[in-house]
């Protein structure tokens, strides 16, 4: 057994702890959002945040993430993560949409280190993260478009 934090709640997973994350979110957990594509840590589609980090999950055993914090898409509530959301929707960023949980968990992570990135940032963050539908201009529109709402909608101190 194997005990985490699963967007925001504590869960144990019953699965062998060398059973991947990725199996684990996917069949025992039933949170279908993150995606299976190359398994082997090269495409992107699978990730997730490990204590606010970016991780792939498709090679992460889901021993190692035991007593730590696991957020998927289906959890991402954060002020940059509804952001984000948003702006995938008005830029209509998805083509099939399979790659798109990976690229807004990534994006996640980006903003919430770097608010206002450059597009050059936008584009070395983002890099590692494929997109068979080549959606690449929409993507990096839309994080810039949730960069400026996520500054804009900033409470005032
Ligand atoms: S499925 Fe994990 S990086 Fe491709
Ligand atoms: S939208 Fe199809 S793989 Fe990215």
């Amino acid at each position: 057994m194997v005990k985490f934090r699963l967007n925001g709640e504590q869960v144990v997973s019953e699965s062998p702890t060398d059973t991947l994350l990725l199996w684990v979110l996917r069949e025992e957990m039933k949170l279908t959002g993150t995606k299976f594509g190359c398994g082997i840590a090269q495409c992107g589609a699978c990730t997730v945040h490990l204590d606010g980090s970016p991780a792939r999950a498709c090679v992460t055993p889901v021993q190692a993430v035991a007593n730590r914090s696991i957020t998927t898409i289906e959890g991402l509530a954060s002020p940059v993560g509804q952001a984000l959301q948003q702006a995938w929707e008005s830029e209509q960023v998805p083509q099939c949409g399979y790659c798109q949980s990976g690229q807004i968990m990534q994006a996640a992570t980006l903003l919430e280190q770097n608010p206002q990135p450059s597009d050059a940032d936008i584009v070395s963050y983002m890099n590692g993260h494929l997109c068979r539908c080549m959606a690449y201009p929409r993507i990096q529109r839309a994080i810039a478009v949730a960069a400026d709402r996520a500054i804009t909608e900033e409470p005032a101190q």
